[in-house]
């Protein structure tokens, strides 16, 4: 009896290969989620284009998962004719492309409610967080519809995409954006087989919150907690990247549409 249960317990020390074969764009790769999904797109078997603005650390990333897997390319997902370069030169290099995990994306730089909003500052963060995702939708979709890829497109949204918020207005409308492009690329692009998800995250610690807003790391994560249903965890960044793999891989083989809400029940 006892070998028979064995028989069936998986070995925890096989990794999972659900990226095999796979080509894939991380935006904003070089740095929090988006550096913890490459590594785990890495390890399940895909080849890996980190695509952000910054070099050191996005060359550093690359070199540390691997030359023959991993390639940094210099993209401000704000110049459409970057993302079209980073998008050619991958179908050039590996022959196609399968996932857009496109996540790169700025927060706001002031407190602003709409009775004080800077437009400059709402036209910066659209620049990147809408402009910038839109951009990176549109040229992955074309490069997959040309060569007949049923890939997968995964937008990072956030909890600020479902809800109003007393500050950061232009943050949180940017968000809210994404949403809207996730589901009409959704419908556009179902017919070619192509599926267009969405990752809303609840507070992660990157160097996007820490270095904008809070100053400690466990401070931040006492607070967040407070605020989910779910007690005695935090969210990091690989929970975000678990829920990212799994819209990328075939576990998700009919899932599009979907915004994935990963917050630990705090908007329910
Ligand atoms: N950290 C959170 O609490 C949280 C919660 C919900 C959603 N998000 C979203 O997650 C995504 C990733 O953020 P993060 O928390 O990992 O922060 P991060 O700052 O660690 O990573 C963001 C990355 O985007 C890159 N980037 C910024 N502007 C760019 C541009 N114009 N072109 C290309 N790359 C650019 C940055 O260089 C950086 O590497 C963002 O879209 C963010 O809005 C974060």
């Amino acid at each position: 009896m006892l070998n028979c249960l064995e028989k069936f317990q998986p070995s925890p020390s096989v990794p999972t290969k659900k990226l095999q074969g796979k080509v894939a764009i991380v935006t904003g790769g070089a740095s929090g989620i988006g550096e913890e999904t490459a590594r785990l797109f890495a390890k399940n078997g895909a080849k890996v284009i980190i695509a952000d603005v910054q070099d050191q650390l996005g060359l550093s990333l690359a070199e540390s998962i691997g030359s023959q897997t991993c390639t940094y390319i210099h993209c401000d997902v704000s110049d459409e004719e970057q993302v079209k370069t980073t998008v050619d030169w991958t179908v050039k290099t590996h022959g196609q492309l399968d996932i857009m995990f496109s996540n790169a994306g700025i927060f706001s730089k002031s407190d602003q409610t709409v009775l004080d909003l800077n437009l400059s500052e709402l036209d910066q963060i659209f620049s990147v967080n809408v402009r910038g995702m839109a951009a990176c939708v549109k040229h992955a979709a074309r490069a997959m519809v040309d060569r007949g890829v049923k890939g997968s497109v995964i937008c990072t949204a956030s909890v600020a995409a479902s809800k109003g918020s007393e500050t950061w207005t232009d943050y949180y409308m940017s968000k809210h954006s994404i949403l809207g492009l996730m589901r009409c690329a959704s419908k556009q692009l179902g017919k070619y087989g192509i599926r267009v998800n969405s990752i809303s995250p609840f507070g992660v610690a990157t160097p996007m919150m820490m270095n904008n807003l809070f100053k400690d790391k466990k401070e931040f994560e006492e607070m967040c907690e407070n605020m989910t249903s779910l007690k005695g965890i935090s969210l990091r960044v690989n929970h975000v990247a678990d829920a990212v793999l799994f819209l990328a891989s075939d576990d998700s083989a009919f899932i599009s549409g979907h915004d994935l809400v990963i917050d630990g029940g705090s908007t329910a």
